[in-house]
């Protein structure tokens, strides 16, 4: 059997991508960070790997060149460059990868507000994904209402992460993932067209942090417990 893949968070030099690609290294993943320049990636690669310690499967490439790398494909870059990075991404993206977007289309990409989020034709920011890329790519949504501040914190995070997709093995996958970060417990989210609530719970996060100089999150209620 080939060993796993690598995951690559792209744009993961920004506090969201660095604290899950800090997670999955903690977890025992392997990471690469992705970014527009290949000394930052390596730089934040670094800094996992201080954290994490020497035994820690972190390394630090170009977005393209990381996206090579790996069939488990993460965005978490500011919605301005989404569209022009999933173009670029194209040719390097193998038939069967997955690609999980924490994107949110906050009104700030634009010179707006962070609480608010931009109307997009698609539905939501992981709909574009879907539209942008070709269809052998999977695409899911997921990790838009886990805070940066809490992911790169120590300790569980008390935090609930819905997954959508309409790819229900990428869906799994996702939830597998997500739940290797101590504390979260992965939910199933339905079809890919719930991504565009799970954007909007962000605004809505982001203005109760405003508002009560907190670090929230979300947790449903009334589940099975499987
Ligand atoms: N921060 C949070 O708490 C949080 C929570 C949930 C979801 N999110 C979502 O996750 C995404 C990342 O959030 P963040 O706070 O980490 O964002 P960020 O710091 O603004 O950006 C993350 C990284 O994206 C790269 N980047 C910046 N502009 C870019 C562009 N035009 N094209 C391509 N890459 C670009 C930069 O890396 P390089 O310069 O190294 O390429 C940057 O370090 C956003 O869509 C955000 O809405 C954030």
């Amino acid at each position: 059997m080939n060993p796993p893949r690598p995951i690559a968070v792209l744009g993961g030099t920004g506090p969201e991508g660095f604290g899950l690609a800090l997670r999955w290294t903690q977890a025992g993943e392997t990471v690469i960070i992705g970014s527009r320049d290949p000394k930052r990636a390596q730089d934040a690669a670094g800094k996992i790997k201080q954290r994490v310690g020497t035994n820690a499967k972190i390394s630090g490439s170009e977005n393209t060149a990381a996206c090579a790398e790996a069939d488990l494909i993460v965005l978490t870059i500011p919605f301005e460059g989404h569209a022009a990075l999933l173009k670029q991404l194209k040719p390097a993206l193998r038939p069967g990868s997955i690609v999980i977007d924490a994107t949110v289309p906050l009104a700030a990409s634009v010179g707006g507000r962070a609480t608010r989020t931009l109307g997009l034709w698609q539905g939501s920011a992981a709909q574009e994904t879907a539209e942008l890329l070709p269809r052998e790519i999977s695409v899911v949504a997921a990790f838009q209402n886990v805070g940066a501040e809490l992911l790169n914190a120590d300790g569980p995070i008390d935090c609930d992460v819905i997954v959508c997709s309409d790819d229900p093995a990428a869906l799994q996958l996702t939830r597998a993932l997500a739940a290797k970060i101590p504390g979260v417990r992965a939910i199933d989210g339905g079809k890919l067209e719930n991504a565009r609530i799970l954007e909007q719970i962000t605004a809505l996060l982001i203005s109760l942090n405003i508002r009560h100089k907190a670090h929230t999150g979300i947790r449903i209620t009334g589940l099975p417990n499987a």
